[in-house]
């Protein structure tokens, strides 16, 4: 009974802690210059192939002065490179794995084929490497990579496991946009951490049913940054990498700032903006004017439309916290103005498909079934644009990630969706009660036995069961059973 009594008072003790609010909001001095990840070597074979090395290796990482925290990156010891590559291109990354417990290492956002998609069947033991390989076939966007290891992929990822893979193509490349890579377009990863003495606390989780929520943010890997911008208009490149949070970004003066990509791409025009919400997995390229001289916060806000009290208090949409500042220069190059046409949407408009299906999220489950790795829950033909409609069923917040394709949000609660939902996108956030209706078209190529995923990207919930899979087959075809392709390939 005794101890009982006790665990009781220390479920309440945490319940009581974690559901203060966290605000780093006027307390955090901005003292360290923010990292840019650096772009990571290639180099190109005779046949046209960009080849990428990247290994996953243990270490130590100094995030505060004289203090090293146990920490996993890709080459370096927390976070990897940014991969780059243009449309077209024939790309191939070998990964050698140099932890000691197998892992993946997923490209989400890229459309390719799914022995090549790094998911859950396609691990890396200790020691081995991988080599996936595939053309890219898409426009230019801000995609990024991380491990999926089934049922570990929130450890890995919280360890430092994640990184940028920026896609870029012909026309963008010709648009008048901030594009010099650390200069005036900034990759900014954005993490939630919290330490224990000189190591991370994941722990904290009882009661908070999203999974980890910490209690400072970091951009790039560097708490308390800033970075200098000298061009009136800077680009940033926003991924949210956290495991369970979702932010609200915007600028303390209130200042708007113009979205111009989602998840997958360009949106069709600027659309200016005071507030942007990213929840785990998304990205979205925003562009802010900064005047000289000035100190521009990156702020994330509290969210009232993140749900009811109670699920903004246990996922943490009452936080606040300071991310990131800009100090620009006294003298500012003149950047051109934004070009009024980005780029025209390849996603499929819904028009001419042929199935509608209906996804139940819930934390134990999508459409009442948890995970199975030898279970395919979903064949798709080659070629076919499909609806999916998604509604979140339960009483907290998740979001809904499809591997393999960028789709486009049709209905938001049977609503035309809001302009941040309205460019290419591959994870969207459903606040409890949410009903999104998404059109999506599946370019294969086929292969029955080899699944990509569907999942919530609060990675608690992933790992816990809230993901499925589909497979992609020719006319006529079954899936079979899901195989297994560890090591080499
Ligand atoms: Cu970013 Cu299936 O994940
Ligand atoms: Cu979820």
């Amino acid at each position: 009974a005794a101890a009982v009594v006790v665990a009781s008072v220390g479920a309440l003790v945490t319940w009581l802690w974690t559901g203060a609010d966290v605000s780093t909001v006027g307390k955090e001095p901005f003292v360290n210059e923010m990292a840019v990840p650096p772009l990571a070597p290639s180099r190109v074979e005779k046949d046209g192939t960009r080849v990428f090395d990247l290994r996953m290796r243990a270490g130590r990482t100094e995030f505060r002065d004289g203090r090293w925290t146990p920490t996993w990156g890709f080459d370096g010891t927390y976070l990897g490179p940014t991969l780059r590559a243009e449309r077209g291109e024939k790309v191939r990354v070998r990964i050698r794995n140099g932890l000691d417990e197998a892992s993946t290492v997923h490209w989400h956002g890229m459309h390719l084929p799914a022995r090549m998609d790094g998911g859950p069947h396609t691990t890396i033991r200790p020691g081995a490497a991988r080599s996936p390989h595939w053309t890219v076939a898409q426009p230019a966007a801000t995609l990024w990579y991380h491990p999926h290891p089934h049922g570990a992929t929130e450890r890995h990822v919280q360890r430092g496991l994640a990184g940028m893979f920026i896609l870029d193509d012909g026309r963008t490349a010709a648009l008048a946009l901030p594009k010099r890579y650390g200069v005036d377009d900034l990759p900014v990863v954005v993490q939630d951490v919290r330490f224990d003495g000189d190591r991370f606390d994941h722990g904290r989780r009882i009661m908070q049913n999203v999974g980890f929520l910490g209690d400072r943010t970091m951009v790039n890997g560097t708490l308390s940054p800033y970075r200098e911008v000298a061009d009136e208009l800077v680009r940033l490149r926003l991924l949210n990498a956290s495991t369970a949070r979702t932010y609200s970004f915007g600028f303390p003066d209130g200042r708007d700032f113009s979205l111009i990509g989602t998840d997958g791409g360009l949106l069709e025009r600027p659309a200016p903006m005071e507030r942007l919400r990213l929840s785990p997995g998304e990205r979205a390229e925003i562009v802010v004017r900064v005047r000289p001289g000035e100190r521009a916060v990156l702020r994330s806000f509290p969210q009232d439309d993140y749900g009811d009290a109670w699920q903004r208090r246990f996922g943490g949409g009452d936080d606040s916290f300071d991310v990131l500042e800009l100090r620009a220069a006294e003298r500012l190059r003149p950047s051109p103005a934004l070009p009024a046409r980005l780029a025209e949407q390849e996603t499929p408009d819904g028009g001419g498909a042929v199935r509608a299906r209906h996804f139940d999220l819930r934390r134990s489950g999508i459409n009442g079934r948890p995970m199975a790795m030898d279970r395919i829950d979903e064949t798709v033909t080659r070629g076919a644009t499909e609806t999916w409609t998604v509604r979140n069923a339960d009483g907290m917040p998740h979001n809904f990630h499809v591997h393999d394709v960028q789709f486009r949000v049709l209905e938001v609660n049977g609503a035309p969706p809001p302009a941040a939902l309205r460019g290419p996108k591959d994870t969207v956030f459903l606040a409890s009660g949410t009903t999104m209706k998404l059109a999506l078209r599946f370019d294969g190529p086929a292969d029955p036995t080899t699944p990509y995923m569907y999942h919530c990207h609060l990675l608690y919930h992933e790992d816990e069961g809230m993901m499925g899979q589909f497979a992609v087959v020719e006319k006529g075809q079954r899936a079979g059973t899901p195989s297994e392709h560890t090591g080499h390939g």
